[in-house]
């Protein structure tokens, strides 16, 4: 059976995530969508809320996608899953250079573990969470990049 871990810190979910996930699940038989703890970042929802918003989004996809929740290495996560693969979406040459050099630690870290990237659709390729974030808190109209569930949730935060 063939795994791939799809890791992230998905605050929130956009719809350009999801149409990478829909790439990668016609490639691999289950793909484990990894919602990272703590990212660095300061996620605007906890990780229960992003696991619980990307379970929603993922609903109808087939059931070989499944949503959990990691802390410390991707790399660690990906082996204690039994996956082979990392994927990540590239949306332009600006996400070249970072991408490249953690697909190149994660790969000193494990020599088995390979990176594949995806394109999401062009129409998505300028999403963001954050610039959803930000739509979204000075009321702009987001129901074409998220899905019903993250659009009510993120009305809810900005109240
Ligand atoms: N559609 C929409 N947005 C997308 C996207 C897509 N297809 N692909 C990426 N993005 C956005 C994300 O929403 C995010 O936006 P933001 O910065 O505005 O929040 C940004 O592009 C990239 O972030 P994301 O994909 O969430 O990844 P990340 O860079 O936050 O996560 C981890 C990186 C979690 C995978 C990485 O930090 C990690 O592996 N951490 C675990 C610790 C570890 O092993 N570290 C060593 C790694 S070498």
């Amino acid at each position: 059976m063939k795994i791939a871990v799809y890791p992230g810190t998905f605050d929130p979910v956009t719809k350009g995530h999801l149409d990478v996930l829909q790439r990668a699940l016609r490639m691999f038989d289950k793909v484990i969508v990894a919602v990272a703890v703590n990212a660095g970042k300061s996620p605007l929802f906890n990780v229960e809320e992003r696991v619980q918003l990307l379970q929603e989004a993922i609903v109808h996809e087939k059931s070989a996608a499944v949503v959990m929740a990691f802390d410390g290495l991707l790399v660690d996560f990906v082996q204690s899953q039994n996956a082979s693969a990392i994927i990540r979406g590239l949306r332009a040459v600006s996400d070249f250079e970072y991408e490249f050099q953690m697909a190149l630690m994660n790969r000193k870290l494990r020599q088995d573990v390979e990176t594949i990237f995806l394109m999401p659709r062009e129409s998505y390729t300028y999403l963001s969470s954050s610039m959803i974030r930000e739509v979204a808190r000075l009321g702009g109209d987001i129901a074409s990049l998220v899905t019903p569930n993250v659009e009510a949730a993120l009305k809810k935060k900005y109240g």
